[in-house]
């Protein structure tokens, strides 16, 4: 099982917001819903797109490149049910957020 490893302060990530962050060699996008945390793949599956650097209203994150939007709940695309982006464990401990990811393959 994958470390915890800290991403960011709490404070870098208001409520309402979303950021970029690298962990174990992956892009992360770390969300802030209220005081809700989630992290999913920062990696936009259409064409590469900077998740972490997009619009978030809601729970819904839009890819700053063409739009395509995620629930950051549960990761799938809000068109294609299909599609999800990978979710990873997030949580926010004295004002610092830690996520677990499995380490990016070579
Ligand atoms: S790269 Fe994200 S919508 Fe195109």
């Amino acid at each position: 099982m994958a470390d915890w490893i800290r991403i960011a302060s709490a404070a870098e990530c208001p409520p309402g917001g979303s950021i970029e962050r690298e962990a174990a060699g992956r892009i992360v996008a770390v969300c802030r819903v209220g005081d809700s945390w989630y992290a999913l793949d920062g990696v936009c599956p259409h064409q590469g797109g900077p998740l972490g650097r997009g619009m978030l209203c809601g729970r819904v994150l839009t890819c700053p490149w063409h739009g395509w939007q995620f629930d950051v709940t549960t990761g799938r695309h809000r068109l294609n049910a299909t599609m999800q982006q990978p979710c990873f464990e997030v949580e926010e401990r004295g004002g610092e957020v830690f996520v677990r990811v499995e380490p990016a393959t070579p």
